[in-house]
């Protein structure tokens, strides 16, 4: 990527052996329990297919996209549902799967639509978390690391699009994106 990226700040390392610890976890947790995990579109592409597959729990796997409306890279809490789960989760564990929550305004709103239809249990885990944007206060049960207030990408996270390929978290250099 060279000298778009301004430093590494998760490394792909870090990100494997925490997908294992959470992992163990929720496999811990969810013993003999039927679980149903959901993955938000696009972003929590990269942190569904390795934390599926460091699993032991059968789970199965559906996915939800929302927009988020909101000038540029803030999120307003209002939310748009681009594509719903093909799956009926009344009576279901549900897991959520996020990449990152920065003010928890969009997970916020998914949990209250999700919680609406009945599952039997709803929890979230998140790879990454911002505790200095929060807005609201969401209890998320298994979160892999809590990072500056800064824009990062890769790893499914992107910029413009962009980056949602590289195998670590990373903070871009001010050139790209205008700085
Ligand atoms: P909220 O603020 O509602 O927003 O928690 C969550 C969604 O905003 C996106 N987001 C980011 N995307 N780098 C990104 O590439 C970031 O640093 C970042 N912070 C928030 C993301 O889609 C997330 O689901
Ligand atoms: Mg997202």
């Amino acid at each position: 990527m060279g000298t778009d990226l301004e430093q590494v700040l998760v490394s792909k390392e870090d990100i494997d052996a925490k997908l294992a610890e959470l992992a163990a976890l929720i496999d811990k947790d969810y013993d003999g329990k039927d679980l149903l995990i959901v993955g938000v579109l696009k972003g929590a592409v990269m942190v569904m297919a390795d934390l599926a597959r460091a699993l032991s729990t059968p789970v199965t796997m559906d996915w939800m996209a929302v927009s988020s409306y909101g000038a540029g890279t803030k999120s307003s809490g209002v939310v748009r549902i681009l594509k719903d789960l093909d799956t009926d989760i009344q009576g279901r564990h549900v897991l959520i799967v996020e990449d990152i929550i920065d003010s928890g305004l969009t997970l916020s709103w998914l949990l209250s639509n999700l919680s609406s239809r009945g599952p039997a249990s709803l929890q979230v885990c998140t790879l990454l978390r911002k505790p200095e944007a929060a807005k609201v206060d969401i209890d998320v049960k298994y979160v892999g690391f809590d990072i500056p207030n800064e824009f990062v990408v890769g790893y499914g996270l992107d910029y413009a699009e962009k980056y949602r390929n590289l195998p670590f978290v990373g903070t871009l250099a001010p050139h790209v994106y205008g700085g």
